[in-house]
């Protein structure tokens, strides 16, 4: 298995975890680590509608939080998608905030299809780029 063969498959199986009683929209999310470790998340939905929050950005917060300093890939899945999935607007926005320059998403779908993008190409114009990190 190549690093993408392995990445879909973590965020497949991260999939079944997802907990989505109300859309019924099951999202597994994968991310390779600059350290080469893979973390995975999956979508959290509450009753407060807006208190969901994405499997991409949980994959994130739970590589950040076990060390994670950059990214170089993020594999999104969803049983409930026949087409690739590509991430929304807020984890566009949250994935280039740790991404390395040559990052990619690799959006996946369960006819077994998908697609490998680069993050600069997802997100091309971040008005906030000038924003200085301390
Ligand atoms: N969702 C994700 O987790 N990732 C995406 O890329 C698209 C949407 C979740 C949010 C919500 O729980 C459900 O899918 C339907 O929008």
């Amino acid at each position: 298995m190549n690093d993408n063969e392995k990445l879909i498959s973590e965020a497949t199986k991260a999939a079944s975890k997802a907990y989505a009683p109300y859309s019924k929209f099951h999202v597994g999310a994968a991310v390779l680590a600059d350290n080469g470790n893979i973390y995975t998340g999956v979508n959290v939905e509450n009753r407060s509608y807006g208190l969901t929050i994405c499997a991409e950005r949980n994959a994130i917060t739970h590589a950040v939080a076990m060390g994670m300093k950059s990214i170089k890939a993020v594999a999104v899945y969803s049983p409930d998608s026949e087409d690739p999935l590509p991430p929304c607007g807020a984890c566009r926005q949250v994935i280039t905030e740790f991404a390395a320059p040559d990052a990619v998403v690799i959006c996946c779908g369960s006819n077994g299809n998908a697609v490998e993008i680069p993050v600069q190409e997802l997100y091309p114009m971040d008005s906030l780029h000038n924003l200085k990190k301390n």
